[in-house]
This record gives structure tokens, sequence and C-alpha cells, in this order.
């Protein structure tokens, strides 16, 4: 997929310059690109590692690792990885692409969140009773629900097993937690779609929970996996938390997009109940009695496409994407200050452009 970035902010030498006018290509390939090597042993590494015996079981698990989707989890554990391994010398994206620069411990630690993602996706979809994922049925709408969540289960279980028989407890024991503040944010959003009652503090807490956590341990864990200084491994959640934060901003954005390319229908949250930062933007803006109305209209979402189709209007009206894409900016301009002290590299540049390509995606 191309993707064209008008008047962005790009990453230079001194971090970053803007250029008017100046058309820049950023695609998933073009920042995979100086770890393209690494991220084929990752795959095959993967392959190796997550297996199962029975047919069915080994039937749904390919079925779940054949769609892992971008891989943006992996891909940070790696970049960050290679940026905080790599020397002094510069070197070009070309050799950089042609060298494999991760160690089995790293694709470990990439391995743990891409399978955690994993496992959480498929047990969302149980709870969102949702058919679809990444333009296919999902597991639950194929194998039913109950199947769905074993699989997942499995999933967890043959990961964290692999991770114990390697030894390699800090690593582990640094995605632990991450497991329970993914359920923490599932209970959380829940709570509140039940209730109608989410503010933009609610919001920013459970889209922290949900995701911007685990993307937070994702680029952390690569800083860790090559023993890099504490300071350095709590700067790159920092970092990973704040593209994560931008990244479910971008991704509540698109489902009020019609055209978007996610694979998922549109309009899933309203659907779901689910108040999100385009309709918080909106609300805020509202009085009390327009408030209470849309409340009423997000009441009926579940079983009305009128009801939807009004609140969608509404959002669009109201520039409610527009508006939350200013607070999605704002967390990506953090990420990349958070940036600003490591010396140039490809993958510092690679890293940088996955703060472009978060904000321009459109699936
Ligand atoms: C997607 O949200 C869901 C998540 C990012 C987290 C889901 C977490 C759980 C179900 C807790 C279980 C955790 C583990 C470790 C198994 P969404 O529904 O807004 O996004 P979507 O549109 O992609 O479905
Ligand atoms: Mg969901």
């Amino acid at each position: 997929m191309q993707i064209v970035v008008h008047s962005r902010p790009i990453f230079t030498k001194n971090l970053y310059l803007c250029v008017i006018n100046m058309h820049i290509m950023v695609t998933i390939d073009s920042i995979r690109k100086p770890i393209s090597q690494d991220m084929e042993c990752f795959d095959t590494f993967v392959g190796e590692n997550i297996s199962a015996e029975g047919d069915l079981m080994h039937e749904m698990l390919t079925y779940a690792l054949t769609s892992r989707g971008k891989g943006v989890r992996p891909m940070l554990t790696l970049l960050v990885a290679s940026m905080m391994s790599g020397g002094e010398e510069p070197i070009s994206v070309e050799k950089a692409a042609a060298e494999r620069h991760c160690s089995k411990r790293t694709y470990l630690a990439a391995m743990l969140v891409e399978m955690i993602h994993t496992a959480s996706l498929i047990h969302d979809d149980v709870l969102d009773s949702a058919d679809e994922r990444r333009g296919r049925p999902s597991v639950n709408a194929k194998w039913q629900s109950d199947m769905a969540i074993i699989l997942g289960d499995y999933i967890l279980a043959r990961t964290m097993s692999i991770g114990m028989a390697s030894a390699q407890y800090d690593l582990v024991s640094y995605v632990g937690l991450a497991m329970a503040t993914l359920c923490e944010g599932e209970v959380l959003q829940s709570q509140h779609a039940r209730n109608f009652d989410t503010t933009r503090e609610d919001y920013y807490h459970i889209i922290n929970q949900k995701t911007a956590s685990l993307l937070g341990v994702s680029a952390a864990i690569g800083a860790l996996s090559v023993g890099a200084s504490r300071e350095d491994v709590d700067r790159m959640r920092k970092f990973g938390e704040a593209i994560g934060m931008a990244f479910q901003i971008q991704d509540d954005i698109l489902d009020y997009n019609r055209q978007n390319n996610t694979g998922k229908p549109a309009n899933n949250d309203l659907r779901e109940h689910k108040i999100t930062l385009p309709l918080i933007e909106v609300m805020e803006r509202k009085s009390e009695e327009e408030r209470a109305e849309i409340i009423e209209l997000l009441k009926v979402c579940d079983k009305d496409e009128a009801a939807v189709d009004k609140l969608q209007s509404i959002v669009d009206e109201n520039g409610g994407r527009e508006l939350a894409a200013q607070t999605m900016q704002a967390y990506l301009a953090r990420a990349m200050h958070l940036l600003a002290k490591y010396p140039d590299s490809p993958y510092r540049m690679s890293l940088m452009n996955l703060c472009t390509y978060i904000a321009e995606r459109d699936k």
C-alpha cells in the first residue's frame, strides 16, 4: 500500500524538518526495510515454535497465524533492538536490509508481544461478537466462540511455556503485567459501554490499557533484549505508549470513515456502544440537552442503523474526526521527541516513519 504524505514533518540528521509541498511515500515495507532479514527470521522463529499436535488445533492455529496483520508490534521490538545495539557508524538502509542484527533473545521478545496481541484479538472478537477480522471470518465466526477462547488460551500457554523453557525470565516477567493490563482495559471499556458515560479521561485510560500498554512493552522489550540501560528501556516504553495512543485514536477515527480499508465494517464502535474520541470531541462541544439526545441515539445503535447513520452525520458535521486527529498528532510529536537522543540510523529513521505511517494509515 502506498501512502502520500503532504507537508509532513520528516526526519533528517538533525531530527525533523518541515518540507512544504513535498510528497513522501511511507509504506509498511519501507519501514520494515532495514530489518527485513530479521523479520523473515522472526517469522521462521514463530513457525518453528508455535505449533499444535491435534488436527483441529493445528488448523485453527494456522488460520490465526497466517493473518497476523501488519506486524507493528514485532517490527517495533526489532527496530528498537537494532537501534539500541547499532554502533555509532552510520550505515545505509540497503546495508542494514542485507544484514541480520537481532539475536534469538530479541526474536523471543518479539514473539511474546505478537502472540499476546494475537490471542487478545481472538478473545476480543468473541467479546464483541465480531464476524470479521482483517477481511476474513473471525475465528469465532468460523469455529464458534468456545473454540476461539480455547485457541487464544492455547497461544498464550504455548508462548509463555516457550519463554520459561528458554530461561529468559526477565523478558517473560516484563510481558506478564501487560496481559493483565489488557484485561483491565477490556473490562473498563465494557463497563463504560454499558453505562454510556465515557469521558475524555476514561477514554484515555481505556486506550492506554487496551492498546498503548502493549505497544509500550513491545518497544521497551526490544531495548531490554539487547541489554539497554534502565533509562533507555523506560524511554522506549514511553515512546511505544505514545505511538500506541496515536495508533488507537487513528483506529477510532477510521471507524467513522466509511471508505476505510481496515477489513472491518465502519461504525462498529457505535454498534458496540463505544464512545470514542471523535464522538467525545463533539459531545464536549454540545449542550447538556444535545448530549442527552446523542446518548439516546447511541443506546439503540446495536439494533437501529438509522441511529448509526445519524450519529455518523453528527460526527462528520461537527468535525469530530479532525479534532481527534489533532490529539493523535500531539502524541506522535511526543513520540518523535523521545527519539531525538539517539544517533541517526536507518532504524531510528524507520521509527520516525512509523509515526508518520500511523497518522496517515487507512487500514
Ligand atoms: C481491540 O479493541 C482489543 C484489544 C486491543 C485488547 C483486547 C483484550 C482482551 C480481549 C483481553 C484478553 C487479553 C489477553 C492477553 C488474551 P477493539 O475492539 O477496539 O478493536 P477492533 O476494532 O480491532 O476489534
Ligand atoms: Mg473488537
